[in-house]
């Protein structure tokens, strides 16, 4: 295996568990350290309610056969022969009650079980491919039935992210599909990065729609731009270019209430953040009091509160992103096995493949999955 990460562990697990004799080569010092950061130092280890639908890929079927051969009741199962806990937050997210420590701790001595040995600090340096796959490193010269790529994404490299697992496809053949930055904040234009100047810290419910999702969730606005779950969740199906459409009432209406004197501002505070309020009058044309404002005005004031039209200059990239969208074709893989369909024995699992996951634990059940999965074959 290249890479000590989620999928990787588990697909070191499985393998050694079966009796091969199993290498783990990791170029940082340390393992699981995406692990380690996830979720806020306490992983969403998974979503109880992972279901393909939750997953982005050129082939919306290729992940069905590993979610439906691993589920998150195989991974809590394994949690709580450790006895760790863990707790669900919202929407089905399963986090460890303590740190992601619990996690790697529990990865790390499954591969002591299963009798893997893990180097750390390696670097690879080439790979070449006879009767078996032959591999340069620095800690030395590997030979190898199979080999399994679990290099992750490109998303935050200063903590080991490299475009190593899409160079090794490259060299063998095999086709990407383009990566870009998912799950990540958007950035402001120019333009509304002065119009919604001094709003950072201000977060309300939208419902955030681009690419045809919609995702009802918390918005944030930051010094930059937007970010929050629904602008995370939408960020993966935007285009640059195109706007996403958000709804700051998701749900609900401007109502003129009965015998009341108040300003057209103060209703809408009552359904807004009050600084959100204040600000949207302000830059469309100023509050005043709801007696002067017609039946179809209020109409339009609320259909342009439903359909804000924000047009993104960017993303943050990958130095923000949780994930790296795009990635090895899954064209070029078998589904069961995740075996190269033009390189024997070489296989591509976890976030280096073209499937990514929604915000909230779908993306570590994804490499769980597809580690389990290829660890029967290998
Ligand atoms: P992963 O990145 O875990 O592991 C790849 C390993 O390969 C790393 O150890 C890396 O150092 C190593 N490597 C890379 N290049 C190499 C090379 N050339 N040679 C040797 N080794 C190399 N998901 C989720 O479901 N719930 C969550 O709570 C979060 N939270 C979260 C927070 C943050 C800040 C980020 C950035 C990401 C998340 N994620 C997440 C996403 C999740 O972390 C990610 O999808 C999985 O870790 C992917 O698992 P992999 O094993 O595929 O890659």
């Amino acid at each position: 295996m290249i890479g000590a990460g989620a999928a990787g562990l588990m697909c070191a697990i499985e393998a050694g568990k079966r009796g091969r004799r199993v290498t783990v080569l990791e170029h940082s010092p340390e393992v699981g350290r995406k692990i380690l950061i996830s979720g806020g130092g306490r992983c969403n280890f998974t979503n109880l309610h992972t279901r393909a639908d939750h997953f982005l890929s050129d082939n919306p079927h290729f992940a069905k056969s590993a979610l439906a051969r691993y589920r998150p009741a195989d991974f809590i199962g394994l949690l709580e022969r450790y006895a760790i806990p863990y707790h669900e937050k919202t929407l089905g997210q399963l986090f460890c009650d303590r740190s992601a420590r619990d996690v790697v701790a529990l990865l790390q001595e499954e591969c002591a079980a299963a009798g893997v040995r893990i180097v750390t600090a390696c670097t690879v340096q080439s790979i070449c491919r006879d009767q078996d796959y032959q591999l340069e490193t620095s800690a030395g010269p590997f030979s190898c039935a199979s080999l399994v790529i679990a290099t992750g994404g490109l998303s935050i490299p200063k903590i080991g992210a490299t475009p190593f697992g899409y160079a090794i496809a490259r060299q063998f053949g095999l086709r990407i599909v383009e990566c870009r930055p998912a799950l990540t904040p958007l950035l402001f234009n120019r333009q509304d990065a002065a119009r919604f100047d001094g709003l950072a810290g201000v977060s309300t419910t939208v419902d955030a729609t681009s690419g045809g999702r919609t995702f009802r969730e918390k918005m944030l606005f930051t010094h930059r731009g937007l970010s929050g779950p629904a602008i995370l969740q939408v960020s993966s199906y935007w285009r640059p270019g195109e706007p996403v459409i958000i709804d700051l009432l998701p749900g609900l209406d401007l109502i003129r209430p009965e015998g009341e004197r108040i300003e057209i501002r103060t209703l809408a505070s009552r359904l807004l953040p009050k600084r959100l309020a204040d600000r949207w009058f302000e830059l469309h044309g100023g509050s005043k009091p709801l007696t002067q404002v017609s039946d179809r005005e209020l109409d339009d004031i609320s259909a342009a509160l439903h359909n804000w039209c924000f047009v993104p200059q960017a993303t943050e990239g990958y130095e923000k992103a949780e994930v790296t969208a795009g990635g090895v074709d899954t064209a070029e893989l078998s589904s069961k096995t995740f075996e190269a369909k033009k390189a024997p024995g070489l296989y591509f699992i976890g976030e280096v493949v073209d499937v990514t996951g929604h915000l909230g634990g779908f993306n570590f059940q994804w490499a769980w999955a597809s580690g389990y999965s290829a660890g029967q074959y290998v």
